[in-house]
């Protein structure tokens, strides 16, 4: 057993007279996300009524998850932290750093090959710090935690942000940077501002193609990919009851994809016959005994507008399937209009590849109704047109459908089964191609389609939509299809349709294990070597705390235009590789990002040499003359990853701030905990005040105090200047970790 069962029946133990002491201090009804957040104070004297997107305040989570693209770093500076073991239950997982080529058991060996010293650094990490450790070809992160982990009512943080994918079981699960994850290891207060909370009412019941990935394709074109910034989205109605515990996964691991701090669900029996499936019968019972108190309050849901921030209501009997994208999860479009949509933006409309699995979509439930789609291709007669690529999302699922046929469905339509791992969900995809600098469609049921996620091509326009759906169209080979009124020319030359699909829930003979690849830690007292010549690994240097002045005159770095998520900031695919070396990973800093002045990407206006650079190679020689740049970027800058990679290489070479329109939640906080400045214009207008070869200074850095503006003063060519003031969010001690230079050096 991996789980911890009497961490779990304490936490149950507890929780009634918990939730009886926040009752009594509220006086209100409460929401569930209430209800779970507040037991999880880090103290019992913090209990008060704080003020939803306003307040700070200190958790203390009940389990930490860390896979190994950002465990690498979370690590590196918990070993600085001078602990001898972690203060909670927690695990690493080795999912990112496999790359999908040639099919599960050459790309494993491969990937054991090429990553073997980081595996080694993490093995024995964990083990010398009590850490679990899963090992590569295990599976997913996210799929782990809910087949292992997580429990209705508990509270965890992961190095990832998809983390709230353990909302499916009822767990508030939030993504974070190491740092954060280094604060609940070692036994410290976790600090998050109170979220708002955005309440989805679900009435009727999903039918036909629809799923429940719809469900949240449907709610980010409502939402917008910043719509969800600094809430928790916490679905409830009778709708949800009708949606399995994967399902529910499903629908919370993509809120990432609108910004939402979390997402969340009910209790009910679809959980608690999930939990009974994966071995944790005790679990259900537990949470059984406090059932009424893991849902929101009868009060709550007679009168939602009342208690939560904001309300949406989605029909699931009347919900179609969606297809998002391209470029951005948000852009949703329902399956009847997509063809439209194809042809009136000219997207390439030849599907050139079908990809499904990850950790948003790797269920019982999601393979069984793609296979039942597959199927008809084999029993009709239909040839399928394109290539298609299967990711699982963990070792437990995948030996289950190998036993239950399914793999054999799809190795008759020419799948190919990669590993259990994010392969081509995080660009480590080594993608067959005549041609790169060719438009081209995929179709995947992944989560995020930014441009180059995938495959690093910025000419792939990636679209996001259920397995099931993604299996049609793969077999269709046009994005133009719809399954649900189109038909297919069979080999006998006749017009067939496709059937809705049809699965199982959970495995009627019960899960495998597999293989499952977990290594319990010893705690043995093992020394761990980094060799300073590694071009992997590299002991990280504290970085240098503020010299007590104002920012003056730093040349602008860049200005980036629309879109900066964190990919474009530290980019994946090929520089997975470096996510332990912080020198080297360095190299790739906003290579992705727009410059504002000339629409390229990685060339940029260094103003010691007056020619252009990459931002980086500009970065440096900065550095090298101790001087300080600035960041300017518009709304939402650092969307998407958790990756404190995004806040570390610009702090590394000597960017002092980012000034930006917005930000988004994990990204600003990473920033703040790595002694970076993060600032907002208060006029989004001045964003086009600063011209390309211009200095900024930041003035008022003495005075640095919560909810007082800073100014910035901006020094053009001809010696004219612009001055405006920006505001932060920093509160006392996000400034403590600005002067100390880091939120580590503040320890
Ligand atoms: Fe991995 Fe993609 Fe999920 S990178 S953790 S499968 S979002």
């Amino acid at each position: 057993m991996v789980h911890d069962i009497e961490m779990i029946r304490n936490f149950y133990k507890a929780y009634p007279s918990k939730i009886a002491k926040v009752r009594s201090v509220l006086n209100r009804p409460l929401t569930l996300a209430e209800k779970i957040i507040y037991v999880h104070l880090f103290k019992d004297e913090d209990l008060k009524n704080y003020e939803r997107g306003v307040d700070y305040v200190n958790f203390r989570p009940d389990r930490v998850a860390m896979q190994d693209a950002t465990a690498q770093m979370a690590l590196l500076q918990f070993m600085n932290a001078g602990k001898e073991k972690v203060a909670v239950p927690s695990t690493v997982h080795c999912d990112h750093l496999i790359q999908a080529y040639q099919g599960s058991k050459k790309d494993l060996q491969i990937a054991n090959k090429t990553n073997g010293e980081v595996y080694d650094f993490l093995r024995d990490v964990s083990s010398r710090y009590n850490i679990g450790f899963w090992e590569p070809g295990s599976g997913i992160i996210h799929q782990i935690v809910l087949e292992n982990y997580a429990f209705p009512g508990g509270m965890m943080v992961g190095t990832d942000s998809h983390t709230p994918n353990a909302g499916g079981l009822g767990m508030v699960a939030i993504g974070v940077g190491g740092a954060d994850a280094v604060d609940v290891m070692t036994g410290m207060e976790w600090e998050l501002k109170m979220p708002k909370l955005i309440g989805v009412k679900l009435i009727g019941k999903l039918n036909g193609w629809a799923a429940p990935k719809d469900v949240i394709l449907k709610l980010a074109g409502i939402l917008t990919v910043k719509g969800g910034t600094n809430a928790i989205i916490e679905y409830f109605g009778e709708g949800t009851k009708s949606l399995s515990g994967t399902g529910k996964g499903t629908i919370c691991n993509m809120g990432a994809e609108v910004g939402a701090t979390t997402s969340l669900f009910p209790y009910d029996d679809r959980m608690g016959v999930y939990l009974n499936a994966t071995n944790r019968e005790e679990v259900a019972k537990l949470a059984n005994t406090v059932e009424k108190d893991l849902r929101p309050d009868p009060e709550v849901e007679a009168d939602p507008e009342k208690y939560y921030d904001r309300v949406i209501e989605i029909d699931l009997s009347q919900l179609e399937p969606y297809i998002n994208g391209p470029f951005t999860p948000d852009a949703a479009t329902p399956i009847s209009e997509f063809a439209e949509k194809v042809k009136k933006n000219d997207y390439p409309r030849k599907m050139e590849v079908g990809l499904i699995g990850s950790c948003t979509n790797s269920s019982y439930e999601d393979i069984t109704r793609a296979v039942s789609v597959a199927k008809q291709a084999v029993n009709k007669g239909i040839k399928v047109a394109s290539p298609f690529i299967v990711n699982p999302g963990s070792e437990k699922i995948r030996a289950t459908i190998e036993r239950d046929g399914m793999l054999d469905v799809f190795d008759k339509v020419g799948a190919t089964i990669m590993a259990n791992a994010c392969g081509p969900c995080i660009g480590q995809w080594k993608r067959h191609t005549d041609d790169p600098t060719r438009k081209n469609s995929i179709v995947t049921s992944f989560n995020r389609n930014f441009a180059k996620r995938a495959d690093g091509n910025p000419n792939t326009h990636a679209f996001v939509a259920s397995p099931e759906l993604v299996t049609a169209l793969t077999i269709a080979g046009d994005l133009c299809f719809n399954p649900l009124t189109d038909k297919l020319k069979n080999d006998k030359g006749e017009l067939v349709k496709l059937e809705e699909p049809s699965g199982y829930e959970l495995p009627p003979k019960g899960f495998e294990d597999g293989s499952a690849g977990y290594t319990a830690p010893t705690g043995a007292k093992k020394e761990i070597n980094v060799a300073s010549d590694s071009q992997r690994l590299q002991l990280l240097q504290p970085f240098p705390k503020w010299n007590g002045g104002d920012l003056v005159d730093m040349p602008l770095l860049i200005k980036a235009k629309g879109k900066c998520t964190t990919d474009h900031i530290s980019m994946a695919g090929p520089w997975l590789r470096f996510r332990g070396h912080l020198e080297n990973i360095s190299d790739n800093m906003l290579m992705g990002a727009i410059n504002a002045f000339n629409d390229e990407a990685n060339k940029v206006w260094n103003q010691l040499t007056s020619t252009y650079e990459t931002v980086s190679g500009t970065a440096k020689q900065y550095k090298a003359k101790e001087i300080s740049s600035i960041v300017v970027a518009e709304d939402n800058y650092g969307e998407g990853s958790s990756r404190e990679h995004a806040a570390m290489e610009p702090r590394f070479l000597n960017v002092k701030a980012i000034l930006a329109k917005s930000f988004a939640r994990i990204h600003e906080t990473n920033l703040k905990k790595q002694g970076m400045l993060a600032i907002t214009f208060i006029n989004p207008a001045d964003y086009n005040k600063i011209q390309e070869k211009d200095k900024l200074s930041i003035i008022g850095l003495k005075d640095f105090a919560p909810n007082k503006n800073l100014k910035v003063v901006v020094t053009h060519t001809d010696g004219s200047k612009d001055e405006f003031e920006v505001q932060h969010t920093y509160n006392q001690q996000q400034i403590e970790w600005f002067r100390a230079g880091s939120a580590l050096n503040a320890r």
